[in-house]
Formats: structure tokens, C-alpha cells, sequence
């Protein structure tokens, strides 16, 4: 029998922790009632159950026959600060709070992953199932490093997925090397001097630096990163000011920055500075660049990508599994994983479903049809990672 038909049992289950969890988001560091929901069921199925990693994160420990072999499996709890959109009955009943980018069913799948393994026990191995705090922006993947990580739970491979709504369900999509840009936030701080605003010559004049500040990045990724690289350089936020009649005294820029290797990301880094602090030096003002690198970018090991294809192919046959997705420009902190354990991210079909939204979208919801697909891909990851006699 086909695994994802093994797991159809499990369906009604997973679909039901991840509506649940859908109904209850929470954002980073805050995971508490999910991580319950998560300990409790690893415990109810005999799994060792670890938490407080990374403050709200939980690592699940699965030891069957005798090998030390290990593998490592991974999902992301957490929420968005997004008002959802939806009416359905298990929209979110905190305002202002959404699983937006489909979290809630990650955790699921790995649950169902997680109760099918510990019933069936068809590998010779240890499996540790972390389920991760914090992935949006708040260093998640990081805390629970910084916590240990795979010093207690020595992982020798790690598997992750993220699902896709522009790829059909019954699909996967896996590639080898670079696949998710590294991002980092910044905020550029501008001072120069308060006046009355029919005075301009007795102050420095902030909003006109910041706005100058914000013409001039753009020339970076044009003039300065190489032409075959690929980077991006957004300003998402100016603000300088009050009211209508005052020079304002200080004034600060925000955005974000993404690139596919640390050596691109660090020459921006420096391109910034320097354009940020010349431009306001030369207006009389002075400007101080803070740059916080989130995600390193996201880079498969070719061996760990072939490997994770087979697995795909094998559920849904080669020709569901794309080998060669475009590169992707957003950012995902299971790259601080992939840094420390050989491994790789997949992503697996959602669909557009009604209304076609993409993740991060106020009307966006995870396909519960996608469950029993991911599952068991985690599962028959396990399997073959860790076969019986081998
Ligand atoms: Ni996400």
C-alpha cells in the first residue's frame, strides 16, 4: 500500500490539529498553547518529549532497534500579526493574529508524521521531530541553536518542508543548492537639526536627506552588486516628523535586504553605510546604519536535495516533483540548519484554492488536502534514512 494511503487514517486527525491550531495562532516566542498541543500528542504516542528550546520550541526524541543512526525532521509554529480575512469556522479567533503562511499545517504534518512513525516503527534509528518557535523574522532557528540544538538532538541529516500555493497539491518541488535568498532588516537613523520650517537655512533639514538617502540605495543593486548576482535593496519605511511647519530634527529609514550568498549581502552591507552616512555628511547631517542579518540564505546539500526527490518521486512519481523551481527571493530561517546539518527544504503543493491567495495574505489558508502528502514524506524520509538491518 502507498504511504499516503497508510496515513489516510490520520487525515481527520491532522486536519483537526490544524484547523485547531489555525483557530488559536500565536505569534513567535508566544507558541505556548500549540507547543502544549504538540508535547501532549508526542507524549500520548510514547515519544520523549523535550521543551523550552528556544524558549517555546519542543523536540520530540523516537529511538527504535539499536543503530545511532539519526535524522533530523523540522516544522514552524508560529503565526503573523495579520487580521485574517476569512469566515470559515476555524479562522482565527485572535485579532490581529493569522496563520497566514500556512505554519499550521506544517506542525500538523509532522505531528501525523511524528503519531504514525511511533505506532508503526518500521526503522532502526533515533528520529528527532523539532518543531521550531519564532520563524518569521524573530530568530526562532537561532534560539534553538543557541539552546543546543543538535549538541543534545546530534542530527546527521534535516529535512524541512514549506508549502506552496502556486504549486498544485499532489506536487513537490525540490532543488539542489541556493533555493531561498538570506535576508536582513535595517534602519537607518538621520540627525540633523529641528528649525522653524519658513527658516530652513537655521536647521538641517532630515526629510530631505531621508528622502535622498532612499534615491540613492537604490543605485546599489544596480552599480554595485555584480550583474549575475542577484540581490534586492527595498525601502518599506521613511519617517521624519510631525507636523506641518517644523524641520524635523530627526529622521529614520527602514527595508529589507535579500540575497542568495553571505559575500553579496555583505557587500551591500558596506555599499549602504557608505552611501548613508556620505549622503547625509553631505547636507550637514549625520546618519548611523543599523544592519541585522535574519536568514543566511537557504542552500540544499546536492546530496540530501537527490535524496529528498527520490522520496517525493517515490510518492507521487518523478514527474510531480519539480527539479529546477525558480529561485525564490523571500527567506526562511531553517537556512541556520541547513548552515550547522547537511539537509534540505522542499516545498510541497497547496494550490491556489478559492481566491487564489498566496501566503502572507489575509485570506489565505492552509489545503488540509496536502496533510497525509506530507506526512508522509517525513515518514518515508525516516524509512529510508534509517532502514530495518540496515
Ligand atoms: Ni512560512
Amino acid at each position: 500500500m502507498q504511504t499516503t494511503e497508510l496515513l489516510a487514517p490520520l487525515h481527520a486527525q491532522m486536519t483537526a490539529w490544524r484547523r485547531d491550531i489555525h483557530a488559536h495562532p500565536e505569534l513567535g516566542f508566544q507558541e505556548t498553547r500549540t507547543a502544549d498541543l504538540v508535547a501532549r500528542q508526542l507524549d500520548a504516542v510514547g515519544i520523549e518529549v523535550h521543551r523550552g528550546l528556544g524558549r517555546t520550541g519542543v523536540v520530540g526524541i523516537l529511538r527504535v532497534g539499536t543503530s545511532p543512526r539519526s535524522i533530523g525532521l523540522r516544522a514552524d509554529m508560529d503565526a503573523l500579526p495579520v487580521q485574517e480575512a476569512n469566515r470559515f469556522a476555524h479562522a482565527s479567533r485572535h485579532p490581529g493574529v493569522m496563520h497566514a503562511c500556512g505554519h499550521d499545517g506544517h506542525t500538523a504534518m509532522l505531528l501525523g508524521a511524528a503519531t504514525h512513525l511511533a505506532r508503526t516503527r518500521q526503522f532502526d534509528g533515533v528520529v528527532y521531530f523539532i518543531f521550531q518557535p519564532a520563524e518569521e523574522g524573530l530568530g526562532g532557528a537561532r534560539a534553538m541553536l543557541d539552546d543546543g540544538l543538535f549538541e543534545r538532538f546530534p542530527c546527521e541529516s534535516i529535512f524541512g518542508m514549506h508549502n506552496r500555493p502556486s504549486l498544485a497539491v499532489g506536487r513537490f518541488a525540490v532543488r539542489a543548492g541556493p533555493m531561498m535568498a538570506g535576508g536582513a532588516f535595517f534602519d537607518i537613523e538621520v540627525t540633523g537639526k529641528g528649525a522653524h520650517a519658513a527658516r530652513p537655512q537655521s536647521g538641517i533639514d532630515t526629510a530631505l536627506v531621508a528622502a535622498q538617502i532612499a534615491v540613492s540605495l537604490n543605485s546599489i543593486v544596480a552599480r554595485n552588486v555584480p550583474p549575475v548576482e542577484t540581490a534586492v535593496l527595498s525601502v518599506t519605511r521613511i519617517q521624519a516628523g510631525d507636523t506641518y511647519n517644523v524641520i524635523p530634527h530627526t529622521a529614520t529609514l527602514g527595508g529589507t535586504v535579500r540575497a542568495f550568498s553571505r559575500e553579496v549581502m555583505s557587500l551591500v552591507e558596506t555599499a549602504m553605510r557608505r552611501v548613508a552616512t556620505g549622503t547625509a555628511e553631505a547636507y550637514g547631517a549625520a546618519a548611523t546604519l543599523d544592519f541585522r542579518e535574519n536568514f543566511a540564505p537557504t542552500v540544499n546539500d546536492a546530496a540530501q536535495a537527490e535524496f529528498a526527490a527520490r522520496v517525493c518521486s517515490e510518492l507521487v512519481g518523478a514527474e510531480n516533483v519539480d527539479r529546477q523551481p525558480p529561485l525564490n527571493m523571500a527567506s526562511e530561517d531553517f537556512s541556520f540548519m541547513l548552515e550547522r546539518v547537511p539537509g534540505c527544504y522542499i516545498n510541497i503543493g497547496n494550490g491556489m484554492g478559492e481566491g487564489g491567495c498566496e501566503v502572507h495574505h489575509p485570506g489565505y489558508d492552509f489545503n488540509d488536502e496536502a496533510l497525509p502528502l506530507g506526512a508522509a514524506f517525513f515518514v518515508r524520509a525516516v524509512e529510508n534514512k534509517l532502514p530495518l538491518g540496515g
